[in-house]
């Protein structure tokens, strides 16, 4: 396959249709730089200081571009060395946008929510857009805007988007109990919190690497927060905060993602930058499907040592439980497995829409709305196709096959690289959100693939 300048390039072209050759192990060396879900947080996190700040490790990916745009709008000078990974934003002359201006942003990303806190603090308003991010549910923001009206802030939603006013005497600390711990509705609190007046407390809160990453930030800048070992977090309110210097953590989803694809594709992957203490549960899993792993000090090797791979019963949940999305690639490898596997998805509810594809390569995938094999979750019974039987082994030959989302449209990478003959994958931008170069990535690690 010839090398296309394009396929070097950073995001794949709107539009193109990346034709793989399939049935060839992965094998070689790629890193992977700061993790998609903790970044575009830091940056926002930089509208409160008051003082330049610089971020470190930073992936130049579609969600990056967006947060970096809607800063921008707002008056924040973004310098970004895409080569170095070295982001400098500059807060001094922070403004309001208009709502046309922020509109144009509008179903782009859901990170727009969390300028909400530091915008109030900052400029006694907010406007943000309609959100966008993964239909792999309904994703709503019930849980942020009922923490912004706790803090006192007065929310109004609008055809365009919602509006929003801090009270008079500013925010202020107040009591937060998440009625499930919501990784958004944690960082929308801790945003929020660091500058309000007096102490607020969060129980129920998420404990993602992502989040602990962000109060690490938060705290460089002069924010006091402590983390119990119930989840409850606890902020006291300061009055002024600086600008931070931060590298940011690995992308522990980008790392699990290969991983699975060197395991499905019976190859030999070295992930520099993947981070253990991060990814124990997913490397235990990894282990018990049959998968090996070398953990060395620049990152982890992950390859499939011979032999068949073993079914397994997993459950995702919220952290240190098995990722979310750490399960649509994973699933691929265990149509190779020798036996039934169940996967129950108790994070968000429709989150196999990407098994249409795998079946039609020919997986034997069965989806079910009973929470099957574990404990019943939120959605039992609600009529949510929220969990999965997968049988193998099947062979999985090549498809015509479109991306449904983000992590979806990993896992039908993976099944193409995997299956015998030819795939032609449309929407395969929607990968670049979340997957830094990974185009290149792909060549590096001698696959068969290039846009037509
Ligand atoms: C973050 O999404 C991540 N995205 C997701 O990664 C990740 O899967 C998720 O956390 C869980 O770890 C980013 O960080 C940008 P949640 P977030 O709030 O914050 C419900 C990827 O591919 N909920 O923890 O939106 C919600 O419906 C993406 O990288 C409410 O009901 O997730 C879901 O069922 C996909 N009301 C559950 O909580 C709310 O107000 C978890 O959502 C908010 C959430």
């Amino acid at each position: 396959m010839q090398k296309t300048d394009t396929a070097l390039s950073s995001t794949a072209p709107s539009g193109k249709v990346l034709r793989v050759e399939g049935g060839s192990p992965l094998y070689g060396t790629i890193s992977v730089r700061g993790a998609k879900n903790f970044v575009p947080k830091a940056m926002v996190a930089s509208l409160l200081g008051h003082s330049p700040s610089q971020l470190r490790n930073v992936p130049l990916i579609r969600d990056v571009d967006v947060v970096r745009d809607m800063l921008n709008l707002h008056g924040v000078d973004v310098i970004f060395d895409e080569e170095e990974g070295v982001m400098i934003l500059d807060p001094s002359h922070v403004d309001a946008a208009t709502p046309t201006e922020i509109d144009a942003l509008s179903g782009s990303s859901r990170i727009p929510i969390l300028f909400c806190g530091p915008l109030l603090h900052r400029l006694g308003e907010a406007f943000i857009p309609e959100l966008g991010g993964c239909v792999i549910g309904d994703r709503p923001i019930d849980f942020h805007l009922e923490t912004l009206r706790r803090f006192g802030a007065e929310v109004e939603k609008t055809s365009e988007g919602i509006r929003l006013t801090a009270p008079a005497g500013g925010l202020k600390g107040t009591q937060i109990n998440l009625p499930y711990p919501s990784v958004g509705a944690t960082e929308q609190t801790l945003l929020t919190a660091v500058m309000a007046q007096g102490i607020t407390t969060l129980t129920g809160a998420a404990i993602e690497p992502e989040i602990m990453d962000l109060i690490n930030v938060l705290q460089k800048m002069g924010a006091i927060i402590s983390v119990d070992t119930d989840r409850t977090i606890r902020i006291e309110g300061v009055e002024r905060l600086e600008g931070y210097s931060h590298t940011a953590l690995p992308d522990r989803i980008e790392a699990a993602s290969w991983g699975s694809a060197a395991l499905a594709t019976r190859g030999d992957v070295f992930v520099r930058g993947a981070h253990q203490p991060d990814m124990i549960t997913f490397l235990n899993t990894f282990r018990k499907v049959g998968g090996a792993f070398d953990v060395e000090e620049d990152g982890i090797r992950f390859y499939h040592p011979g032999g068949s791979l073993k079914p397994i019963v997993l459950e995702t949940n919220v952290h240190p439980g098995f990722m979310t999305d750490w399960q649509q690639p994973l699933v691929v490898a265990l149509t190779q497995a020798d036996g039934l596997s169940i996967v129950h998805e108790t994070v968000y509810e429709n989150r196999f829409g990407f098994v249409t594809a795998l079946r039609k390569m020919g997986a034997n995938i069965q989806v079910y709305t009973e929470c099957v094999g574990s404990a019943p979750c939120r959605f039992q019974a609600k009529n949510f196709h929220h969990s999965a039987v997968i049988s193998g082994p099947t062979p999985l030959h090549g498809a015509d096959i479109t991306v449904p989302d983000l992590r979806g449209g990993f896992s039908h990478l993976i099944a193409a690289l995997a299956a015998e003959g030819v795939s032609h994958v449309s929407g395969i931008d929607v990968i670049s959100r979340g997957y830094e170069h990974f185009m290149s990535k792909l060549l590096k690690l001698h696959a068969k693939v290039e846009y037509v």
